[in-house]
């Protein structure tokens, strides 16, 4: 059966050792990254608008601890500023909307979301007073999932890169190519095959802006985050390197005869990693928004934290991006 995005993607569920939720530190080593940006969003959302709600969509929240570090997050900087705006009792009402696809783990998420709750029952802090409601939205975000300018900030981390299917035509164009157990681009993908993973990134991200630009309030904002490539030339980057070992994995139990040759042979990575140009290009071509771009460069190997590109124990490294993977 062809798989389905929606249908069929998830990440790793419950909070085992392999799970998503046990396995996101480099999602939350992004999030201090983008620390800084989603202080200003919120504080020039909040300062232009005023609202009494404050409607936060976060697209593509998963089942793991960051979704309620960025609640938490934002949570702490709308209490700060209130503070500032001399509002310290006149805090709004915080509506979170927290999406994911109906596959997503959302047992796992809405237990993570009490124990959230019950722990800021109990703190004395002032801004856990702030009042706030947290509820789960299943569906694609390459669909339409809000009221027309009802939401005030979108956030998305680590999410864009995922497309809405395979490449649109993969498989006829891969029947007349001579290697067949590519799931991502290589350096030796033949350049029909190439287009084909930009062209879909070129209509799902434009979809998605047209879609959050109906849904976003007007003087609204987006902070969006995902993994891109440094440089232009689409052969070239980590995504590559790294779906390229995937495959070589796949490609091994294959020969060892635990995975289907034809299943490993109709399958792609329905994913696209794009250069800041090509996310550049789009935004402009749909005249929607107006954009400021960041490129940050992150360690695959989370528990990495030293500034050097060496390798201090290879096979420890090699585990700890493989369960990131
Ligand atoms: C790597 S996780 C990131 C989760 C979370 N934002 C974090 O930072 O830990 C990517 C998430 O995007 C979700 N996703 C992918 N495509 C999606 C779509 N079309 N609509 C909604 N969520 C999607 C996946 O299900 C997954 O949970």
């Amino acid at each position: 059966m062809p798989m389905r995005i929606e249908r069929d993607l998830h990440m790793a569920i419950g909070d085992g050792e392999t799970s998503y939720t046990r396995n996101s530190k480099i999602q939350e080593k992004a999030m201090v990254q983008i620390k800084p940006v989603l202080g200003e969003a919120i504080r020039e959302v909040y300062t232009s608008l005023l609202p009494r709600t404050i409607v936060v969509a976060d697209l593509g929240c998963s089942s793991g601890p960051n979704t309620l570090g960025f609640v938490s997050e934002a949570i702490g900087i709308i209490a700060h500023h209130c503070k500032e705006l001399g509002l310290p009792h006149d805090h709004p009402q915080i509506q979170f909307l927290l999406n994911d696809l109906p596959g997503n783990d959302f047992n796992n998420l809405f237990m993570l979301v009490e124990q959230f709750n019950k722990s800021r029952a109990k703190s004395q802090n002032d801004e856990a007073r702030l009042p706030h409601y947290i509820c789960g939205l299943p569906g694609s975000y390459y669909t339409r999932l809000f009221p027309c300018q009802s939401v005030h900030l979108f956030h998305s981390l680590f999410c864009l890169q995922w497309r809405s299917q395979a490449p649109e035509g993969i498989m006829a164009t891969r029947k007349t190519c001579l290697d067949k157990g590519d799931i991502y681009i290589t350096k030796t993908m033949s350049p029909s095959i190439v287009k084909l993973f930009q062209q879909q990134f070129q209509k799902d991200f434009s979809l998605f802006l047209k879609l959050r630009y109906k849904e976003l309030v007007f003087d609204g904002q987006m902070i969006l985050t995902f993994i891109g490539r440094k440089h232009e030339d689409v052969y070239s980057g980590e995504s590559n390197h790294l779906y390229g070992l995937l495959a070589q994995s796949l490609q091994s139990m294959v020969d060892k005869g635990l995975l289907k040759k034809e299943r490993l042979e109709s399958f792609y990575l329905p994913m696209y990693s794009p250069s800041v140009g090509e996310v550049v290009a789009i935004v402009e071509q749909s005249g929607l928004f107006n954009m400021n771009v960041k490129l940050f460069e992150l360690d695959w190997d989370p528990y990495d934290d030293s500034e050097s590109d060496v390798v201090q124990n290879s096979t420890k490294s090699g585990v700890n991006v493989a369960k990131c993977l």
